[in-house]
């Protein structure tokens, strides 16, 4: 029997799939409560990410966008999310931009991963670029999507080191780790409605802020 309390989610993606896995960890461990992942939606054929989500059970669809217009894509993945009834969608390695279309079908309820500290190093091959940038922490960034790249407002972040012997692949397996985990907290507190956005600013309610606290101590032991 379906639990109508249950939110869905539908998760995007073009590839490996380990955020896709460690969000689907986290809803099997009730770290994500109430929710469930309706849908896993690639435009690649050959995206991991797909297989991993049959072999976990999670209906999964390939919609190629190769060849097709942005706006006519986006159709058919926002029709594919609706039949879904997806409450939130995550992007997690979904290498495409979306459209206005698809924007304003699921305003303040699309989330997307990228693995730097947002303003900076936003597109593609983020850690290359903060390699060459020289900068001494990177990170990873949880945020709304709005209509521009990788701009909108950031829900969690995550520090990393760069250190001296760095390549793209270590800097990039340091920063996944924590991508994992706060992708977690991100999708929880979203769900949860516990926070209010200022601005560019999104506020944890403060009840949610002291659960969050009771939460850090129980955890510390
Ligand atoms: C992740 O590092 C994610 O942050 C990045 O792609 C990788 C996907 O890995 N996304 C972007 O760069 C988006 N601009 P995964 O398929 O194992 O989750």
């Amino acid at each position: 029997m379906t639990n109508l309390m249950e939110k869905k989610i539908g998760v995007l993606l073009s590839g490996r799939g380990s955020n896709f896995e460690a969000l689907a960890d986290s809803v099997a461990a009730g770290r994500i409560p109430d929710a469930e992942i309706s849908i896993v939606i690639s435009n690649r054929e050959d995206a991991p990410g797909l297989l991993r989500a049959t072999e976990r059970r999670i209906p999964a669809r390939m919609i190629p966008s190769k060849g097709v217009e942005r706006e006519a894509y986006d159709r058919l993945v926002v029709a594919a999310l609706n039949e879904a009834r997806v409450d939130l969608v995550c992007l997690a390695g979904f290498m495409r931009l979306l459209s206005p279309y698809f924007v304003a079908a699921f305003r303040g309820r699309i989330l997307n991963i990228h693995p730097s500290l947002l303003p900076a190093f936003p597109g593609l091959e983020a850690q290359r670029q903060a390699l060459d940038y020289g900068v001494k922490f990177s990170g990873c960034t949880v945020h709304f999507v709005n209509e521009n790249l990788d701009a909108g407002p950031i829900v969690a972040q995550a520090i990393v080191p760069v250190k001296p012997g760095d390549t793209e692949e270590t800097l990039a397996a340091r920063i996944l780790c924590e991508e994992h985990r706060i992708y977690t907290e991100a999708v929880r507190l979203v769900l949860s409605g516990k926070f209010r956005i200022e601005g560019r600013r999104v506020l944890p309610t403060a009840e949610e802020h002291s659960e969050e606290r009771l939460a850090g101590r129980a955890k510390r032991g």
